[in-house]
């Protein structure tokens, strides 16, 4: 039996060298335990199991792998180097020969250092049994079912939603006051996560000096480098601050009964962070104040006749597959990495609406509060077009709201971050989720709202004043209106201006109207 110690949770380099030195002395994973520097029993403890230097560890498992030095190699080469240290495996283990080397696939060691970051004890053992396999079959990554891969793949998949939940739900509190504050924030991930996120929080934070507290391993950005320090108990962690309310306050003037899906909230934001957000208190207020706001809507729209109208089905309760098409959308864009700016911006934010809206209304990209809050149009420009939809008679829950390109675009400034204009490659690489939603929506009109949305919908650049006012045909057969964006209403100087292209933009949203009129009377 060998017995390896790894040095940390997260010691990815300490298993690599160690499963190299495994694989080419032909050992086979059963006659492997994993054990890493403080969990292991005490029977471990012995000489020779210093932190670092599990058997193979120790046999100075010095061998390369050229992938780092490739970048366009699809292949990894665990190969054992003659001109390392002598390779005393251990005393019945037969030592590798010189030449030997194996390759893996350079999936296999993407999908190694993200799956070993999970919480599971055997985790280094399932990599270890992967590419025991792997070295005589080495397209197995190929095989999405083989039980061994599709394991590491769900793991890695959990360790990518930890990750975005981390993004999504840290809140730092402010500790002293200007210039000389610092932000703390407590979070417990659920997977050893922290040193993986906290690149991102140093670009999105990058002008404040932070620290991100967690039982495992903590995290603190002083302007220049993220250190790591070890882990502390949550009596450590700050507990109030003049910060809290300004999360309470934004966190109730985003929230929309009108769009209250609890279950999907609930999936989004699980109750177990509820504890460490400020906002969390009013979540229960909020849904009991919406749930009696819509008792009292259906008990008055119940005494008014009533039309009968085509009945627009919330996603989560839409046939089974359609709606199915819809959520994998979504997920799948959860990840998207088609251009850069994913990097800085706290999470994907799709598009949110029926399954089968008869009209989608496509805008630029999120904003800061649509950033923070992973839903499109909740910020000023959102309540600007809620308005104008209202006075044009439309009902904002039966039209499907998106944006042309998902990730928020910024260049910090301070505190603040200042939203930028995507470029056209932006636009291209973001058009394939619009391209998806409309097909899966099949929507019969679509509204681009600026010149962005124009560019994307219609893909090319569109000028809005020569286009607007009346409907585009499309090949495919759907309909498009071209009108101004929202915010260009938000940011006119002139008071008159403002009313009166306000107007306009409601016109334009009356031509909506009345096709959303005629497709339910037909
Ligand atoms: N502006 C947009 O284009 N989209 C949003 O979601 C918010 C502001």
């Amino acid at each position: 039996m060998h017995h390896i110690r790894l040095d940390s949770d997260t010691d990815f380099d300490g298993w690599r060298k160690a499963a190299r030195g495994l694989v080419l002395a032909d050992v086979v994973p059963a006659d492997v335990t994993w054990t890493v520097a403080g969990d292991e029993p005490e029977l471990f403890d012995g000489p020779g199991l210093a932190p670092g230097a599990g058997a193979f560890a120790e046999a100075q498992a010095s061998f390369t792998d050229s992938a780092s030095t490739q970048s366009a190699s699809t292949q990894s080469t665990f190969s054992h180097s003659p001109s390392s240290q002598p390779a005393s495996l251990s005393d019945d283990t037969p030592s590798p020969s010189p030449t030997q080397t194996f390759n893996v696939p350079a999936r296999f060691v993407e999908l190694a250092k993200t799956a070993i970051l999970h919480r599971d004890p055997q985790r280094f053992a399932y990599l270890y049994q992967l590419l025991w396999r792997l070295r005589t079959n080495p397209e197995l990554m190929q095989v999405a079912t083989d039980p061994d891969v599709a394991r590491l793949q769900a793991m890695a998949k959990a360790i990518r939603r930890d990750e975005h939940k981390m993004h999504a739900f840290v809140r730092f509190r402010e500790i002293g006051r200007e210039p000389k504050s610092r932000y703390v924030a407590w979070f417990e991930p659920e997977h050893h996560i922290v040193e993986l996120a906290a690149p991102f929080f140093a670009r999105r934070f990058a002008d404040m000096e932070w620290s991100i507290l967690t039982p495992d391993i903590c995290a603190h950005w002083d302007g220049h480098a993220v250190a790591f320090t070890p882990g502390v108990a949550k009596s450590m962690a700050p507990s109030d601050d003049r910060l809290e309310e300004t999360w309470r306050t934004y966190y109730a003037s985003i929230f929309n009964p009108a769009r209250l899906k609890t279950k999907a909230m609930q999936a989004e934001m699980p109750k177990k962070y509820w504890r460490n957000l400020p906002e969390a208190a009013l979540i229960k207020p909020l849904i009991e104040e919406a749930e009696r706001k819509t008792s009292a809507m259906v008990a008055a729209e119940a005494t008014a006749p009533k039309k009968p109208q085509r009945q627009e089905q919330p996603m989560t309760k839409t046939t089974k597959h359609g709606a199915e098409t819809l959520a994998h959308l979504r997920e799948e864009a959860k990840d998207c990495r088609a251009c850069d700016l994913w990097k800085p911006a706290t999470q994907t934010v799709f598009g949110e609406g029926p399954q089968h809206a008869t009209v989608m209304l496509v805008g630029e990209q999120p904003g800061d509060k649509e950033d923070l809050a992973g839903k499109p149009f909740v910020g000023p420009a959102g309540q600007m077009l809620d308005r104008a939809l209202a006075e044009a008679g439309i009902d904002r829950a039966k039209t499907y709201v998106t944006n042309a390109v998902k990730h928020f675009k910024f260049v910090p400034r301070g505190k603040i971050r200042l939203h930028q204009k995507p470029n056209t490659p932006e636009i291209k690489a973001c058009r394939q989720w619009y391209e998806r939603e409309l097909a899966t929506i099949k929507p019969q009109l679509v509204v681009a709202m600026g010149a962005t949305a124009a560019q994307s919908v219609l893909g090319k650049i569109t000028p809005i004043n020569k286009n607007r006012g009346h409907l585009l045909n499309q090949a495919d057969g759907t309909q498009v209106l071209v009108t101004v964006h929202p915010s260009y209403l938000l940011r006119l100087p002139d008071e008159d201006a403002k009313a009166l292209e306000y107007k306009r933009f409601v016109d334009d949203l009356k031509i909506v109207a009345a096709h959303l009129n005629k497709a339910h009377a037909a």
